[in-house]
């Protein structure tokens, strides 16, 4: 038995099936290789005749040879299904659809959803304010000066150099607090919203990314205190993140809260013990804290009367939080890699 013949066979019998017209040839050649006494049939019939080494080898490739035929036949017979006969109508509603790829929302985009969800179920309102952004509500009325390191030309892209008008510069959105200034002067207390946006800083490395998002909260009433905070924030963390996660405030200090603090939620894996992904049992989530009285006053609110509290954290790092998906990496997000983008 020689394995050229055999490989010459199995051309000859696929090109032929793929060409066939009409079922009955298409019979005609099943018959004629794989049919009882057809011309594979007979050779792995003569298999046993063989020594033992050559009958493995003969015998592996006549198995490939039959799939491809059988699998050929297979394809031929989709294909002639769907091929009208000339002379009638056709139609035949049981033969089954030709599945359409679907596509799903970006990790990011499902995120989005599911972060407004999550608070508009306790009357946030979602907003959305503008990418770009005068650096007067990026930074000034934030309390931020002219001198802070936030300003310099490399850690936020300016989009041009000189002033356009009293609102100094423009500038990528650097963070989404702008939009507190905004949604101040937008309307009055009380205030309840939630601020997703695209922003834009000049890091890259596996947790920094030139394009990220936040989602930025902000609630402004009389009386508001830090306990609000810390309920909000508890709130979110068992139902963005799942029941046994917790939420825990570290001091910190921005120009725009006073006092200011770092969120951290527990570790999906360890859950706070401590483990090899997150080290110290937590993972840090944004900042947060009281709103200044000096940005209340930019945004048009006595401070006397009203006080509040806002927070702004990362919509990549936190999605990555809740997944457990133990990425250590922010960057596949961005990069148009369908392998990793398809898992989800
Ligand atoms: C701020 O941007 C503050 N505006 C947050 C804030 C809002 C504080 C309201 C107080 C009150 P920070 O620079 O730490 O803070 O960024 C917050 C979060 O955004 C980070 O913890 C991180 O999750 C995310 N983030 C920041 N820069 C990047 C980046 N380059 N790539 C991906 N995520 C980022």
């Amino acid at each position: 038995m020689n394995i050229n013949k055999i490989q010459n066979l199995k051309n000859q019998a696929i090109s032929s099936i793929l060409e066939a017209e009409d079922k009955k040839e298409l019979e005609r050649l099943r018959i004629q290789y794989l049919g009882r006494k057809g011309e594979i049939t007979k050779l792995i019939k003569e298999l046993p005749e063989l020594e033992v080494e050559k009958r493995k080898e003969i015998g592996g490739l006549l198995n490939d040879v039959k799939k491809a035929i059988e699998d050929a036949l297979e394809q031929t017979q989709a294909k002639l299904q769907r091929i009208p006969p000339e002379d009638k109508e056709w139609s035949d509603i049981t033969v089954p659809g030709e599945k359409i790829p679907q596509g799903h929302l970006h990790l990011i985009s499902q995120a989005i959803k599911e972060i407004s969800v999550v608070f508009e179920k306790i009357g946030f309102i979602r907003v959305s304010y503008p990418e770009v952004e005068w650096e007067w509500f990026a930074f000034e009325a934030l309390n931020m000066p002219e001198d802070h390191p936030a300003r310099d030309d490399f850690e936020s892209f300016f989009v041009d150099q000189k002033p356009h008008s009293k609102y100094g510069r423009m500038v990528i959105t650097p963070h989404t607090s702008s939009g507190q200034i905004r949604e101040m002067q937008r309307t009055e207390p009380p205030i309840r919203m939630i601020n997703i946006g695209r922003c834009g800083r000049p890091n890259y490395d596996a947790t920094h990314t030139p394009t990220f998002h936040q989602f930025e909260g902000l609630v402004i009433d009389r009386g508001i205190n830090v306990t609000h905070l810390k309920g909000v924030f508890d709130y979110f963390a068992k139902n963005f993140f799942g029941p046994k996660r917790k939420i825990r405030l570290r001091p910190f200090h921005f120009q725009f809260t006073e006092p200011s603090f770092e969120v951290d939620v527990n570790c999906p894996l360890c859950l706070g013990k401590g483990c090899k992904v997150c080290k110290g049992g937590w993972h840090e989530l944004g900042g947060s804290g009281m709103v200044h009285p000096l940005v209340l006053e930019s945004g048009g609110i006595d401070p006397r009367k009203y006080s509040g509290f806002a927070f702004g954290w990362g919509v990549e790092r936190n999605y990555l939080m809740k997944s457990g998906l133990n990425l250590d990496d922010i960057r596949p997000l961005y990069e148009p890699d369908l392998r990793f983008i398809n898992q989800f």
